[in-house]
């Protein structure tokens, strides 16, 4: 079975996502483990489905190169065929990108490349945006610039607020993560061939 390793920083709702199809038995991918950068909320789904679960702080390592090293010795013992960044809100060093492309892919409340970084939802309101929406994409070196895989639009309302358009565009990710992670599972979707692009 395509197996997943899945991080998260956060609420884990894309996470849960994944979890809930993979109980599918038409499902063509599993999540072995989950791992984060600190204790959070979302970890919580994997307990919940029995999934093992490992934390990676930042804060215990001298560099950020030694941490994102001891992240991908974290992962590797799962042997997954792919990773999913779903909320993990930091960057890894290159040498850990390195190590998992082009099996590394990533979710951002934008329509790449507009947007990047941090704080997509609120600077796509600030930008007086119309139109919106969420991009899966494979993960190089910078900061959500890898090739895009997926991508989907959600219209932004006058009265958005920031939590409100982030909630509209999670809906829509959480469909898309999973059908984006059972395309790349079935050979749908080819991520050297994308990564080259
Ligand atoms: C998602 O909207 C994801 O796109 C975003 O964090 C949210 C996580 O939600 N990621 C980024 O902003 C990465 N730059 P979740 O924890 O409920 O799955």
């Amino acid at each position: 079975m395509f197996s997943v390793v899945v991080l998260i920083s956060g609420s884990g709702s894309n996470l849960r996502a994944l979890l809930e199809a993979a109980t599918s038995a038409d499902y063509p991918a599993r999540v072995v483990a989950v791992g984060a950068d600190r204790e959070c909320e979302g970890l919580a789904h994997a307990e919940e489905f029995s999934i093992p679960t490992f934390v990676v702080e930042p804060s215990a390592y001298a560099s950020r190169e030694e941490w994102g090293t001891a992240l991908v010795a974290a992962i590797q013992p799962w042997q997954p065929d792919l990773v999913v960044s779903a909320g993990f809100m930091r960057i890894l060093p290159a040498p850990a990108v390195s190590a998992l492309h082009p099996r590394l892919i990533n979710m951002h409340p934008a329509l790449l490349p507009l947007y990047p970084g941090a704080h997509a939802v609120r600077d796509t309101l600030a930008d007086g945006a119309t139109i919106t929406g969420t991009s899966i994409h494979v993960v190089d070196e910078g900061v959500d610039t890898g090739p895009v895989i997926r991508a989907r639009e959600v219209p932004v309302r006058a009265d958005d607020s920031e939590a409100s358009l982030h909630e509209r565009i999670k809906i829509e990710e959480r469909q898309l993560i999973v059908e984006t992670v059972a395309d790349i599972a079935r050979d749908h979707i080819d991520l050297e061939e994308i990564s080259r692009r």
